[in-house]
């Protein structure tokens, strides 16, 4: 099977999870993020808005805040093809959408929060594997914001969130592709740190 293939394939498989059942996964999901250690102190946040089938965040982003974390938001980078910046949401956050019609911030440079301040960042996926590798849409956007951290330049725990239905047990793994620290389902979570 090519990686296209592979991706079409874990696309269909998320895509025919009803609605009801990918609620239910995402409080699951949101109940393992609450309870990890790293989170039992107020934290910077990178999260993400899911769109289409990916593992719902408005609920976990709405906990996470009233937990006392700051929240930042990706939006694609003004003149950095292929990047993202992080925006720290706040009470008067203007919205609005990227060219992939995803929702983001609107970018306001006070309020961009710079990689090395985040302490945890959620990840998107289309499937991941037991090695904690993942595969993405396919842009490469998390691959090159996680390339600093790959380096040892800044020190965030990256985290997958996902639905089990969304796991395989090898993925094909090419140079660029940086594989997450951990992966939260609702039946597991996963710790690939050694
Ligand atoms: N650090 C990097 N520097 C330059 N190019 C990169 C980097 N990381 C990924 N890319 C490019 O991005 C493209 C897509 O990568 P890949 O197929 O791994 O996407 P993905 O991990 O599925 O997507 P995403 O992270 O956006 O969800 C590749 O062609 C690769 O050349
Ligand atoms: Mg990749």
């Amino acid at each position: 099977m090519t990686q296209q293939q592979l991706r079409r394939q874990l696309l269909d498989a998320r895509a025919s999870v009803s609605n009801a059942a990918r609620d239910y996964a995402a409080l699951q999901v949101g109940e393992h993020l609450l309870q990890l250690p790293e989170l039992q102190q107020p934290c910077q946040i990178g999260s993400y808005f899911s769109v289409k089938a990916e593992l719902p965040t408005h609920a976990i982003n709405q906990r996470l805040m009233a937990q006392a974390h700051q929240l930042s938001l990706p939006i694609l980078h003004p003149f950095r093809a292929g990047h993202l910046l992080f925006m720290q949401l706040n009470q008067t956050t203007q919205w609005t959408h990227n060219r992939f019609g995803i929702p983001e911030p609107e970018l306001d440079v006070r309020h961009v929060t710079p990689l090395n301040q985040l302490n945890v960042l959620l990840v998107p996926l289309v499937g991941f594997d037991a090695l904690g590798n993942r595969m993405g849409m396919g842009g490469g956007f998390y691959d090159r914001t996680l390339s600093a951290w790959r380096q040892g330049k800044i020190n965030v725990l990256p985290i997958g969130l996902a639905m089990d239905c969304q796991y395989v047990d090898t993925l094909p793994v090419q140079p660029w592709d940086v594989p997450l620290s951990m992966v939260i389902t609702p039946s597991k979570v996963w710790d690939f740190r050694g």
